[in-house]
């Protein structure tokens, strides 16, 4: 175990408010699921919120619940890796997209704190990279190495990321949903991602 958190699987009602929060659950088998909620009440009770809905997603859209967000991107990820399938023959492994979807932003929780209703970064966040601390995490509560390794590089300030399907996937499920806070709810000056051309 690290320092960073306490892995916990909390009681039967933390998890019910977890798994309440986290389409496409009953895609993965039910070890996975099970684990999947304890990666999310891991954070959740090493955290300082009193509920999942108050996580922020990001600074620039502080009022932009995390929750929504990995949600949204669950039900993208799967919606593009379905039309893959479909158009292009390409197959893809729920086993390793589904837990990646709703796990690759597991560590954001212990990175951003409220504080006087405003978002900041906490002091663990100059310690560990978003996507890193994810990484021990799923590491340590013993999920695939495509899992951790996809979580792990998936920020878009990573000096690489994956070059695995389920991470390409995810990549653009992710900046899709990233955009759609940034466009509706971002603080001034917030630039999506599309948006922010290379001079
Ligand atoms: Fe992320
Ligand atoms: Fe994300």
């Amino acid at each position: 175990m690290t320092g960073y958190f306490t892995v916990t699987e909390g009681t039967e009602a933390q998890r019910r408010d977890i798994a309440a929060l986290l389409p496409h659950l009953d895609r993965v088998s039910p070890a996975i699921a099970e684990l999947t909620i304890t990666a999310w009440v891991t954070v959740w009770k090493s955290s300082g919120y009193a509920r999942p809905e108050d996580f922020p997603y990001t600074l620039l859209a502080p009022g932009y619940r995390l929750m929504d967000h990995v949600a949204e991107v669950t039900e993208l990820g799967v919606m593009l890796a379905e039309y893959r399938e479909l158009r292009w023959r390409e197959s893809f492994d729920p086993a390793v997209l589904v837990p990646t979807l709703i796990l690759h932003d597991v560590d954001k929780p212990l990175l951003y704190e409220r504080h006087d209703g405003s978002a900041r970064y906490s002091e663990l966040a100059a310690d560990v990279p978003h996507g890193v601390l994810g990484g021990f995490l799923l590491r340590e509560l013993g999920f695939d190495e495509r899992i951790v390794s996809i979580v792990s590089t998936h920020a878009a300030n990573a000096p690489f990321h994956s070059s695995r399907d389920e991470g390409w996937i995810l990549h653009y499920a992710d900046f899709y949903s990233c955009d759609h806070a940034l466009r509706t709810q971002g603080e001034s000056g917030a630039t999506p991602f599309y948006q922010r051309h290379l001079a």
